[in-house]
């Protein structure tokens, strides 16, 4: 089967992004969120985006325009969703709102769409079993930050065929990825490595072994990592960690994944990171 036509349902940080590299890919993309202000902030930081990349020489004029011209934005979900050859859903990681917009979405689009989530940790074959096309579901898993990150994790559930896995296989790699297949397991394989990692860096500062600094100068100096573990919390987004520690934690039934309590703490003051002005640190 062929793409030509991306929906992408989301414009916060991660649907921002998929939208710009599908555009880039040459593909036509209309993005879509319930939030018109979110839309307008999306699309305005994707236009930023490819216009840093001009003046940095990395992009000429010529393509920044063709892109924004494959590029458009809609707060009407019928109106963006109707078309689509793929839709990638990036709204927040929550299993009620995203089968609730899976069921939607089955309304709407034609019988050929390919239905894809973007979820960092959900069960795919739960959110397929929503749709009455489970066969045309699958996990398209982006890194952050999506223009930068090279990784897809591609997750089938259990009717998705062939056709469609291959499918995605390919817009993945056109859009400048590199494909991982994983089993649909809670987390699949990034989050149920990186976030028990990121849990367990809170729970030191939560018992007094060391304040975020500390705990992010080691990681970064000790282990190369290019962000300390906290920084990474907060540019993630704190109700996004939370979201899939508790995917980790009811999905294996095993203590071992226990949110810490001072990030259910900081989720609900509303410091969510980055996003939010404040987290484990303090943004302007
Ligand atoms: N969006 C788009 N591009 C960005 C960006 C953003 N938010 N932040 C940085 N970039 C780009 C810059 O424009 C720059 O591009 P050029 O080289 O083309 O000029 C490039 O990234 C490097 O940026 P900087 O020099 O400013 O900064 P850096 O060298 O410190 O790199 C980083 C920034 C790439 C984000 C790096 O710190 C990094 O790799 N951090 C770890 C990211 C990571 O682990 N991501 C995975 C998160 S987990 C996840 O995504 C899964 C999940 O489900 C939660
Ligand atoms: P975000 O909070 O930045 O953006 C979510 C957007 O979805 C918001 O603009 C919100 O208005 C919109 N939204 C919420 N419900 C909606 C609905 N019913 N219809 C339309 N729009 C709706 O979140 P994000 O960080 O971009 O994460 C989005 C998804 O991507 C989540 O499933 C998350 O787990 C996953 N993900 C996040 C990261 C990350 O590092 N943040 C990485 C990979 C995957």
């Amino acid at each position: 089967m062929s793409i030509r036509r991306i929906t992408v349902i989301g414009a916060g940080q991660m649907g921002g992004g998929i939208a710009q590299v599908g555009a880039q890919a040459g593909y036509e993309v209309t993005l879509h969120d319930m939030n018109a202000k979110a839309l307008a902030q999306g699309m305005e930081a994707i236009h930023k985006r490819l216009t840093r990349a001009v003046e940095k020489g990395k992009m000429n004029i010529e393509a920044r325009d063709a892109t924004l011209e494959r590029l458009t934005s809609s707060p009407d979900l019928t109106e963006a969703a109707q078309e689509a050859d793929i839709v990638i859903e990036a709204i927040v990681e929550n299993m009620e709102v995203k089968t609730e917009i899976f069921r939607n979405l089955d309304v709407i689009c034609p019988a050929h769409t390919i239905l894809a989530s973007n979820t960092s940790s959900l069960p795919i074959t739960e959110i397929a079993a929503s749709t009455k096309r489970p066969e045309r579901v699958i996990g398209m898993h982006f890194m952050n930050p999506v223009p930068v990150m090279k990784l897809v994790e591609v997750i089938r559930g259990l009717a998705t065929t062939d056709e469609v896995y291959h499918t995605v296989e390919m817009l993945a790699k056109q859009m400048q990825k590199e494909p991982v297949e994983v089993n649909d397991f809670p987390g699949f394989v990034s989050n149920r490595v990186l976030m028990p990692m990121i849990n367990e860096a809170i729970y030191t500062v939560y018992e007094g072994v060391a304040t975020p600094e500390a705990v992010d100068q080691v990681m970064k100096l000790g282990m190369n990592h290019p962000m300390g573990p906290l920084t990474l919390a907060d540019f993630i987004g704190l109700d996004t960690c939370l979201y899939i520690m508790e995917t980790l934690y009811e999905g294996f039934g095993d203590s071992k994944y226990r949110p810490c309590p001072l990030l259910r703490k900081y989720v609900k003051a509303g410091w969510l990171g980055k996003k939010s002005g404040r987290g484990f640190y303090v943004y302007d």
